[in-house]
């Protein structure tokens, strides 16, 4: 099995950069125009109400700023936010704490929501459809149920997997949204603003590359930024030029469609071990050797949006853009799936 090459590693001092980089209000938030006019709409009827925000859902792949679109929810209503993650709620315990701590109107924002296990899943329906919670107090035959009131809070959830969410936990947010991939020019405006907060000296078309190469996402184009002024000062004086950049993400090893090494494998792996598919995830990902969630929900999106891979009733399938991308004839099909080595079914 081939290694998989990590070449945009993130470090602690990249996770502090990101931090001090994350716009804090919806002015400063750039792209996703239709989900920022709801929210404000919404936001600026419970402020003129003096109530807490209805419960929010935020969907879409990693990386396109679900959390920080949470902070700017708790910002903008003027009160704080308490921050979690699916799995870390592992008891009913773990909830009723996070709970009963909140102040009227604050945030309480949960990452991978789609994760939260059923029991603490069911606990949170009460909690954010009546603002109470169910406590057991004592043991076996004597033990009561207590309904504990708490603060009217809002509940942000943050889902790469919206598919994954339960009916009834989806239907509980009032406010629903999708994040798309950024567009190209929104992606451009991002890294100028990272890059002047950051003091990294720039030409227009080295932002201009960088932008291109970052998958429409602003995780991804701000890591680049900061491994290519990495690059720039070292191996130049510092300034990201269109030649910096460019050589800086050739030793990235990702290509001017922004694929990195993995997606390419993924790509390859298709074509040459699966006619081009159509291939079950799962058999996909034994060949890789990578987890099928991480594919699913990291490297698939892009790859779809970009219409170099098709998901389909039978399976994974590559398309002619696909092939042209990674050099290979594309094959005259016999339409036969690969249901042999099919282990999806
Ligand atoms: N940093 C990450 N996402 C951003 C966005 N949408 N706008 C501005 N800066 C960002």
């Amino acid at each position: 099995m081939e290694k998989r090459i990590i070449t945009t590693a993130v470090t602690a001092e990249d996770e502090i950069i990101a931090e001090s980089i994350r716009p804090e209000t919806m002015a400063g938030y750039i792209g996703q125009n239709e989900v920022k006019i709801k929210l404000a709409i919404c936001i600026e009827a419970a402020k003129k109400r003096n109530e807490a925000l209805d419960h929010v859902l935020l969907s879409g792949p990693p990386g396109l700023g679900k959390t920080t679109l949470a902070h700017i929810i708790a910002n903008e209503m003027g009160v704080y936010i308490r921050t979690t993650s699916g799995p870390v709620i592992e008891r009913k315990a773990d909830l009723a704490g996070l709970l009963t701590e909140m102040k009227e109107g604050d945030v309480l924002f949960i990452d991978e929501i789609h994760r939260l296990n059923r029991v603490v899943e069911e606990c949170l329906y009460p909690a954010m459809e009546d603002f109470f919670f169910d406590i057991l107090i004592g043991e076996g035959p004597h033990a009561k149920s207590v309904k504990i009131d708490i603060p009217r809070f809002t509940l942000v959830g943050a889902t790469t997997r919206s598919g994954m969410l339960t009916g009834p936990m989806r239907d509980r947010f009032g406010i629903q949204c999708r994040l798309n991939f950024y567009e190209p020019e929104d992606i451009k405006l991002i890294l100028n603003r990272s890059a002047r907060i950051l003091k990294i000296p720039f030409d227009p078309e080295g932002v201009e590359e960088l932008a291109h190469r970052s998958r429409r996402t602003p995780r991804v184009a701000n890591r680049l930024l900061r491994r290519v002024r990495d690059y720039a000062q070292v191996r130049s004086d510092g300034k990201i030029t269109k030649s910096v950049a460019q050589e800086a993400l050739e030793l990235l090893e990702i290509d001017h469609r922004g694929l990195d090494q993995m997606d390419r494998q993924i790509l390859t792996t298709i074509a040459v071990k699966f006619g081009g598919g159509p291939v079950g995830l799962r058999t996909i990902a034994v060949a890789l050797g990578e987890d099928e969630g991480t594919l699913e929900e990291v490297y698939e999106p892009f790859l779809i949006q970009e219409g170099l891979l098709n998901r389909t009733p039978s399976g994974r399938m590559l398309t002619p853009a696909a092939y042209a991308h990674i050099g290979l004839a594309a094959p005259q099909k016999s339409g036969v799936p690969h249901e042999l080595f099919d282990l999806d079914s």
